[in-house]
């Protein structure tokens, strides 16, 4: 009899222990009139993108989401390669890695969510110390950030004594603190420039540092990283893309090889790219650079047609509406950084907000 109760005592604690897993785990998925109605404009944006099926699933959490996050005083800045459901519909501030930056600077948030890659949330971690940074998937990393180690810095300044060094913000926070200054794709020529010697190291984009070695006098040092998805355009691809489409404009990411920037007709940031398209307006334009850029600047632009040629950013594609929601109830994940690595790595990017964009 005894041992009967003790089971049926285990079977009613798991039962709890189940129910409890299965709340924390539960998501809003109820499409009621509430949500239908909060979330109706929202929809009107996204609705070329996102087919009508599909938003009963979205609609949701992104109310949530959106009630939460302004209870908290929670801001959501979101990368340009965000999904348009992220991109559009949950975030407060979009742009790209330069925006971010000014942006988790000067945010009166009391916690910013980064909807993006780490090396974004620990930048944005660097400028604003005092607030809570969170990063809904911790494994969404780089193969940039990830070619390059603060040792490697050291070695290049013990073989290149008293030339500086400019690093891509695509880095950990442990390489930044080795850095003279940091540049993004937005602002890399006028950086390098700003230094005003004949020589910098420039890292770890080898791409990046080519495309920037035509555009100037100034020698460069580089090293041997890759954009894993920029690398994969060839010069070939884009070159069919314009056979087949007559008048096409190719607007190209400076980190796609020299070969590919040849053949296009623009190259810039993201943020570059899409201004490009708002303020000119081509009839056709073929962005050469990560998927889910063409959806979210298509949603902005419905006169311009796209040719998409799809490389997904598996770091960036690990964000999702489920993950966010998570970060905001769980306060996840959190970004940690040393505070000795924060004061070197601050000098760095604070030279290259000075500078600003060009
Ligand atoms: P942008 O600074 O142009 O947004 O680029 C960031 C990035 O990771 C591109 O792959
Ligand atoms: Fe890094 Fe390339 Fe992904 Fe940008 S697109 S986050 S550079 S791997």
């Amino acid at each position: 009899m005894l041992k009967y109760i003790h089971l049926n005592i285990i079977v009613i604690i798991n039962n709890i222990r189940k129910t409890m897993i299965s709340e924390e785990l539960s998501y809003p998925s109820d499409f009621n009139a509430e949500v239908k109605n909060a979330t109706e404009k929202l929809y009107k944006n996204v609705s070329k993108i996102i087919p009508e099926v599909e938003w009963p699933f979205h609609a949701p959490l992104i109310h949530e989401i959106n009630k939460l996050k302004k209870e908290k005083n929670i801001a959501i800045l979101t990368h340009n390669y965000q999904t348009p459901e992220i991109f559009h519909c949950v975030s407060d501030i979009v742009g790209d890695s330069l925006k971010l930056a000014y942006e988790a600077r000067d945010s009166d948030a009391d916690t910013i969510i980064m909807c993006g890659v780490h090396f974004m949330a620990e930048t944005a971690k660097i400028l604003s110390p005092e607030k809570n940074v969170l990063i809904p998937d911790h494994r969404a990393g780089c193969s940039l950030s990830d070619s390059i180690t603060a040792k490697d810095i050291r070695l290049l300044k013990e073989r290149y004594p008293g030339v500086p060094v400019v690093t891509y913000v695509n880095t950990s926070a442990e390489v930044k603190a080795e850095t003279d200054v940091c540049c993004t794709s937005g602002n890399a020529k006028h950086v390098v420039e700003s230094l005003g010697t004949d020589t910098v190291i420039f890292l770890p984009d080898e791409y990046l540092a080519k495309n920037i070695a035509s555009q100037t006098n100034v020698k460069i040092i580089s090293w041997k990283g890759r954009c894993e998805v920029h690398e994969r355009f060839t010069a070939k691809e884009i070159l069919s893309y314009k056979e087949q489409h007559e008048n096409i404009v190719v607007l190209a990411h400076p980190e796609c090889s020299p070969e590919v920037v040849a053949v296009s007709d623009f190259t810039g940031s993201t943020a570059g790219m899409s201004n490009y398209v708002k303020d000119n307006q081509p009839e056709k334009v073929i962005m050469v650079t990560e998927c889910s850029m063409s959806d979210n600047v298509a949603i902005e632009n419905p006169n311009v047609d796209f040719v998409r040629p799809c490389n997904l950013c598996p770091h960036m594609k690990r964000i999702s509406l489920k993950k966010i929601y998570d970060a905001i109830r769980f306060n996840q994940h959190e970004i940690v950084v040393e505070e000795n690595i924060i004061n070197k790595a601050r000098l760095a990017i604070d030279r290259m907000l000075e500078i600003g964009r060009k």
